[in-house]
């Protein structure tokens, strides 16, 4: 089968580009290289567009070629922290409309990444059927391109299947920076003999998802029969002290975590996903607890 993944360079992408090469699939990527690596696909066998998707014409650009049967769309601003609203909504939304543009003319699939940002601070678990309170301007971009795919699925031939995922961890993020995951972050204090930095008391919860699943989620989704938005976690909320816990296991420690006071006036201490939707639209059950996902991922990280 012919791929295109945007955002390819990146953490998730370019584990799904590695996937789907290992599978023997073609898989071309376009990428803008704001916040992707190529590091990540140095043993990439595919074509690469470099360039910012909402400036791509992509119908012109793949005029002639045989048309892609589906496009796994992962490009976006990921610094949730980007205050530039016109930057993020010209570039998370402005990115899904050529994607919209180049389905609706070539009949192909499109799987895009949402975001649990969409739901704010709605109570745990949060479930696709609750009304949508983004609290930042990147939650607000996840909340439009949610309402596009709804309106083109009734319009385009082929599914368009949107995947909030939750906490993402795992190997490829590391460019990522202060923008990996916790785990990461936790990760690196702990292999550099440093006492774990958690808020006071490390009872919030997150539902941390490993990216070997969410990789499985997408390629799930490129043989669904129905369009819809679906949450990707592993439909368990694990706490800071029990990640330090997995940690210590993993890299065979026994360090306490260092608490500090919470610097923000609103948290949101608890996220778990409710994965029926994904499991009903997908079949997807994810392989992976939190626990085997750093034990996986540790090793990869030591080795
Ligand atoms: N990692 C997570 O925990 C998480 C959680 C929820 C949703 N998501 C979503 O998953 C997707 C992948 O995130 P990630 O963690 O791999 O982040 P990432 O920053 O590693 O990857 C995003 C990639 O998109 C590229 N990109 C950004 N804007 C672009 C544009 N306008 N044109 C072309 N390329 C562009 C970047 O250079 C980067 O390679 C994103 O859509 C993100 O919003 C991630």
């Amino acid at each position: 089968m012919r791929y295109l993944v945007t955002g390819g360079a990146g953490f998730v992408g370019s584990n799904i580009v590695l996937r789907l090469e290992k599978d023997r699939h073609d898989v071309t990527v376009i990428d803008d290289m704001s916040s992707g690596t190529f590091k990540n696909l140095t043993t990439f066998r595919g074509d690469f567009y470099p360039g910012i998707l909402e400036e791509m014409d992509l119908i012109s650009l793949f005029r002639g070629r045989a048309p892609f049967d589906a496009i796994i769309h992962e490009a976006s601003i990921t610094d949730t922290t980007v205050s530039d609203q016109v930057k993020m909504l010209q570039r998370n939304i402005g990115g899904f409309r050529r994607i919209l543009e180049y389905a609706s003319a070539s009949h192909c699939r499109v799987v895009y990444a949402s975001s649990a940002a969409v739901y704010g601070n709605n109570p745990s678990p949060q479930n696709e059927k609750q009304t949508p309170n983004p609290l930042n301007v990147y939650g607000f971009s996840k909340m439009v391109m949610d309402n596009m795919a709804r309106r083109a699925a009734k319009e385009l031939s082929s599914p368009v299947i949107g995947l909030r995922y939750f906490n993402v961890f795992g190997p490829g993020e590391g460019h990522k920076g202060k923008f990996a995951s916790m785990i990461f972050q936790l990760y690196l204090q702990m292999r550099d003999g440093k006492p774990p930095r958690i808020f006071k008391w490390g009872e919030q919860g997150r539902d941390h998802v490993y990216v070997k699943d969410v990789v499985e989620a997408n390629i799930l989704a490129l043989s669904a029969e129905h369009s819809g938005i679906v949450n990707i976690g592993t439909g368990i909320e694990t706490t800071f002290n029990e990640i330090v816990d997995f940690l210590n296991k993993s890299l065979k420690l026994e360090m306490t975590p260092d608490y500090f006071d919470n610097p923000y006036d609103f948290y949101q201490n608890h996220t778990r996903a409710s994965i029926e939707g994904a499991r009903a639209l997908l079949g997807y059950v994810p392989r992976f607890t939190v626990a085997e996902g750093i034990q996986d991922y540790v090793q990869y990280l030591e080795h």
